[in-house]
C-alpha cells in the first residue's frame, strides 16, 4: 500500500510587520483596540511593490526542500494553492517551477480560497496514493494587500500576505491518514472578489466583499463539523489529537470551533495575531511555526482545516 507523509515544511513573510496603530497612521478609520478584540490580529506582512505570490512561494518551496534533504530536481508534481496568482496564465506554479531551475513535472494553481491549501494537499496526497507521482511540492502563496481596499476597514485589517510550503512524497507508513473537502456555491457571495479584467479592463471590483458575520458563523460549523468527519473516517477519537492547525481567519473564529469539538484551546496553533489572515498560505505558515518551535513532533496526531471563499472548507489528518 502507497501513502502519502509529509517530510519538510517552510514558510516566509514579506518584509517588515505592519501593526495595527500603522493601519491607523495610514489613514484607515479604526484602531489597535477594536483589531485585537474582534479578531486577535496584532499585526500582518504586507509585501514590497513589486513583490509576488510565486517570489514567496519559491521561497517558502526551499526552506520546505531543505528541510526535507531533498532537490528540486526530484520533485515531480507541483501545485500551487493561491488567489492572488501573478499573472492570469500561466499558472503561479510554472512561474516557481522556473525559479526553482527545474521542467518537466507537472504543474497546477488550484483555486479554493483559504481553503486552497487543504485541498492542494487532499490532491497530492491522491496524485501518490494512485503511485502516478512520488514527491510533491504543495505551496500556499499569496499577496492578498493586492486586493484590499483600503477605505474598507471591515475587510483591510484582517489580511496580510506570506507562502507556506510543505514537500509531500510517497512513503510505506501513512502521513495523511484521512481527508475531506467540501464546497457549497450558493454561498459564493457572502466572500468574493468579483471583477475581472474583460476586454482591456477591469469590470467589477477589483476587491474583497465580505459579509464577515454570515462567513464567521458559516467558518465555525464546517470547522467542526469537518474535524469530526475527518477523525470518523480515520477511526481516530478526538482526545487522540494532539494538534489543531486550522485555517487563521479569527481568534474568535479558532477559539469557537475549539469549544465545539470540546478540544482545550492549547492544542489550537494560532499564528494570525502577526501574520494576519494570509489565506491559502495560513495553514502551511502555521503548520511550518509550529514544527520548526518544536511543538509539532514525530508521532503526533495533526489536522490541519481550510475554511473560505466558494463556499469552501476541508481537513486534512496528519500522523507527523
Ligand atoms: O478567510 C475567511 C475570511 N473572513 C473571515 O474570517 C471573517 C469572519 N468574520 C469576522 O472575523 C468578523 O465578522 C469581523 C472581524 C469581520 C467583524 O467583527 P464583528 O464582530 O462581526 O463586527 P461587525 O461586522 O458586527 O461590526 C461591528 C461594528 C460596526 O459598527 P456599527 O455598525 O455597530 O456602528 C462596524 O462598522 O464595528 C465596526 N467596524 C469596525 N470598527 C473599527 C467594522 N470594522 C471595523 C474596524 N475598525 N476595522
Amino acid at each position: 500500500m502507497i501513502y502519502s507523509r509529509i517530510v519538510g515544511t517552510g514558510s516566509v513573510l514579506p518584509g517588515a510587520p505592519v501593526t495595527n496603530d500603522d493601519l491607523v497612521a495610514r489613514g484607515v478609520d479604526t484602531s489597535d483596540d477594536w483589531i485585537i478584540e474582534r479578531t486577535g490580529i496584532h499585526a500582518r506582512h504586507i509585501a514590497p511593490p513589486g513583490v509576488t505570490s510565486s517570489q514567496l512561494g519559491v521561497e517558502a518551496a526551499q526552506k520546505a526542500l531543505s528541510a526535507a534533504g531533498v532537490d528540486a530536481g526530484s520533485i515531480d508534481l507541483i501545485i500551487v494553492a493561491t488567489s492572488t496568482p501573478d499573472q492570469i496564465f500561466p499558472s503561479t506554479a510554472s512561474l516557481i517551477q522556473e525559479k526553482l531551475g527545474v521542467a518537466g513535472c507537472a504543474v497546477f494553481d488550484l483555486q479554493a480560497v483559504c481553503s486552497g491549501f487543504v485541498y492542494a494537499l487532499t490532491v497530492a496526497d491522491k496524485f501518490i496514493r494512485s503511485g502516478s507521482h512520488k514527491r510533491a511540492l504543495v505551496i500556499g502563496a499569496e499577496i492578498f494587500s493586492h486586493i484590499l481596499d483600503w477605505n474598507d476597514r471591515r475587510t483591510c485589517v484582517l489580511f496580510g500576505d506570506g507562502a507556506g510550503a510543505v514537500v509531500v512524497e510517497a512513503s510505506p507508513e501513512p502521513g495523511v491518514l484521512a481527508s475531506a473537502i467540501h464546497a457549497d456555491g450558493r454561498h459564493h457571495k457572502i466572500l468574493e472578489v468579483p471583477g475581472n479584467v474583460r476586454n482591456g479592463r477591469i469590470e467589477g471590483s477589483p476587491f474583497i466583499h465580505m459579509d464577515g458575520q454570515a462567513v464567521f458563523k458559516f467558518a465555525v460549523r464546517a470547522l467542526s463539523e469537518v474535524a469530526l468527519e475527518v477523525l470518523h473516517a480515520a477511526g481516530l477519537d478526538k482526545e487522540q489529537l494532539d494538534w489543531l492547525v486550522p485555517h487563521q481567519a479569527n481568534i474568535r473564529i479558532l477559539q469557537a470551533t475549539a469549544r465545539r469539538l470540546d478540544l482545550p484551546i492549547e492544542k489550537v496553533i494560532a499564528t494570525l495575531a502577526h501574520q494576519g489572515n494570509t489565506s491559502a498560505a495560513s495553514v502551511p505558515l502555521a503548520l511550518d511555526a509550529a514544527v520548526r518551535d518544536g511543538r509539532i513532533r514525530s508521532g503526533q496526531h495533526v489536522m490541519l482545516q481550510g475554511v473560505g471563499g466558494g463556499f469552501t472548507w476541508g481537513a486534512v489528518l496528519l500522523r507527523i
